[in-house]
Parts: structure tokens; sequence; C-alpha cells
């Protein structure tokens, strides 16, 4: 397997853990383990406190995906598999729909295993770029991209890095699209319940045995080091193939992940309302921002996620990304990350620091 490096995951590789701030973020506020804990209800609370640390069922922790498909209206816990993190099952779900001579469909611009680990499995890829106007997916070109090789058709929704979201007509086309081609229908959908301006999606494996939903505890529920993510399938072939494929990767999850993540599901409205609230906060601020700054950045208000790929006027970005690095400590990731042309880039709105460093960038714009 020949793969490129991740080159966004690289860049945080570099800068993350060494800056004040990371104004590019795209996970919410990480919850903390007592606060977590402190919303379990018994059953996960007697797990947590029993807890054997031996190897754990490959699939999942059945209760875990249970809970998963409850996501999923009419999937069951048999069409749910877990990984570490969602990560793994986009590499692991790739690698099984993709070999020498496939083709792949991909919206773009993309969070980069999306369409790299196609391309490294031996396939070929189309990317299909997304409308800088709105960042909206032209259904009629993913059409036209079709081959008679194309084994999947890839979309992120909500998506990273714009904030855009499919409308609910498009993601039905997308459904039919695969299903008349006999291809799958991969959605990413680890933003789901990050919908603050437009109609939240169904799953898209809950409208054909085609789709594909990938989801993870890392975004909307501020639970990104607990590395749990899954993928929901109804496809009994597609999924075999992917379970034996995770024998090379993890074999199994970490027993204690899967144990929060039980806990979290659990208590997902007192986290999704805790998501809702930051965000809500930061996207009005966020809004005052660029009203403030309309001559120095451009930018499409995201719908869904929590990321916006808003656009730098009059310098180039690059440039204007490191040195407000080195000056200021604020880390945002410029569109060269995703391999993607021009000056946008992509700011982060889930994170409580996220006022103070856009007090930093306003500051550093103006004598920058
Ligand atoms: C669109 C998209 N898909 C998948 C992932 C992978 O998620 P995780 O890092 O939680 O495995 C990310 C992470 O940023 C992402 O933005």
């Amino acid at each position: 397997m020949q793969i490129a490096d991740f080159t966004l995951e690289r860049y945080f590789a570099r800068w993350e853990f060494a800056v004040r701030h990371v104004l590019c973020a795209s996970d919410v506020e990480p919850v903390g383990l007592a606060e977590l804990l402190a919303l379990a209800d018994d059953d996960s609370r007697r797990r947590w406190d029993s807890l054997r640390l031996g190897y754990t069922e490959s699939l999942g922790l059945p209760a875990l995906r249970a809970e998963i498909a409850g996501l999923c209206p009419g999937l069951t816990a048999d069409d749910i598999i877990v990984f570490a993190g969602a990560e793994e099952g986009v590499f692991l779900c790739m690698h099984a729909l993709i070999g020498k001579g496939d083709h792949a469909v991909v919206a773009w611009p993309a969070y980069q295993s999306l369409h790299e680990v196609a391309r490294s499995a031996g396939g070929s890829v189309t990317l299909v770029p997304l409308d800088q106007r709105d960042w909206s997916l032209d259904v009629d070109a993913v059409a036209a991209a079709m081959r008679p090789n194309t084994k999947v058709i890839v979309v992120n929704s909500p998506h990273s890095p714009t904030g855009a979201q499919l409308a609910p007509e498009q993601l039905h086309r997308l459904v039919a699209l695969a299903e008349q081609h006999g291809a799958f229908l991969f959605s990413d959908e680890v933003y789901r319940f990050l919908e603050h301006d437009a109609p939240p999606l169904p799953p898209a494996a809950t409208l054909s045995p085609r789709g594909v939903s990938l989801g993870v505890m890392s975004k909307a529920f501020g639970l990104a080091g607990l590395r749990i993510g899954w993928l929901a399938l109804r496809d009994a072939p597609l999924r075999a193939r992917i379970a034996s494929l995770k024998d090379y990767t993890t074999i199994c999850n970490s027993a204690p992940s899967e144990i929060l993540a039980l806990a979290a599901l659990r208590a997902k409205d007192a986290l999704l309302a805790r998501t809702r609230e930051i965000v809500s906060v930061n996207l009005s601020i966020l809004d005052g921002f660029f009203a403030r700054n309309a001559g120095r950045f451009s930018w499409v208000r995201p719908r869904a996620s929590s990321v916006g790929f808003p656009k730098l006027i009059g310098h180039d970005v690059d440039d204007f990304a490191a040195r407000l690095v080195e000056r200021e400590g604020v880390l945002i990731l410029p569109a060269s990350q995703f391999g993607y042309p021009g000056n946008h880039f992509r700011l982060g709105f889930g994170r409580r620091d996220m006022p103070e460093a856009l007090g930093a960038l306003e500051r550093f714009a103006k004598t920058g």
C-alpha cells in the first residue's frame, strides 16, 4: 500500500499541542471524566465500577452497539460495528470496497482519508468540487462522474471544512444513484447532531442497504479521546469483510472507552444541550466578527457542524497562518492542508476558548 501523508493530521501533529489556541479544532470542548461519570445511568456506572480490562468483543460491546443502533431508526445492534475512532471505520470500509481497477466518487474538499485510502488501495478517484458560493454539492455532477466500475460515492454531511449540509432530497438522490450503479453510498456523518440552521438528515444506512453511515463520539459529544466511532450498515457481506479486516488493525476496542461511550449515549440529551450552548454562543460571536471585518474576511455561514471555511482577503493565507501561530499562538488551518487551492481556512467553533482565540486573530489581522 502506497499512501500519501495525511497532510492535515501532520499539521496537527506539529502544532496542536504546541499552541495556545487551536482555532481550527473540529471537535467540541472535551468533556471531563468526572463530568461524564456524574451523568452515567446506574447500569453504565455498575459496568464502569466492575470493569475488567481484558480483550473486548471485536464488533463492539453489545449494549453499545444497541445504543448506537438506537440513533439509526429501523437498524439493530447487528448492523453496527464499533471502531477505534471514525478513522478506523473509514480505513477498513474503503479497503473492503475498493481494490485495483475500482473507482470512487468523492465530494471535495474532504477529510483526506475519504479519498486517499481508496486511492492507496489501488482505486481511481473522481473528486467532485463543492460550489464555493454556498458549498453545495451538485448531485448531477456526481451522476456524471459515475462509471461502470464505481464502487462507492463518498459524501460528508454535515461537512468539514465548510459547515454545509446536504438537502434531504439530495441525500435521497445520492442513495438512488448508488443503488442504480450497484455501488455504496459512504456517508460520513461524524458531525451529526450539530445542525444549527439546516434540517438533520436521516442516517444513510437507514435509507438503503446500499447506505453506510459513519458516526463517532468525537464531535458533538465532546469525547474525541475515547477513540470510539462506528459504521452502521445493513449489507451483511460488506460487514463481514470489514469485520475480518479489523483483525489486522485493532482487533477490538478499548474496554474503558466502550463503557464511557455507552454512558455518554445514554446521557445524550444532556451532552448535546451542553454542545448546543457552546456552539450557539460562539456562532453569534463569529457573526459579529465577520460583520466587523467584512473587508478582511468573507464567509458562508455554516449551517451545520462545528467548523466553517472562511476566506482571507488580500493576503496569502499560508503566510498569514504561519505568522499568526508564531506571534499569537493561534492555529488556523489553511485550505492547502486539504489540498484545496485558494485563500480559505478552516475555523472551528466548538471550543470554549474560541472568543479569546478570535480576539487574538482580530488583533493580528489589523496589525499583522
Ligand atoms: C469528516 C471527518 N471524518 C472523519 C474524521 C475522523 O474522526 P476521528 O478522529 O474521531 O476518528 C474526522 C476528524 O476530524 C472528520 O473531520
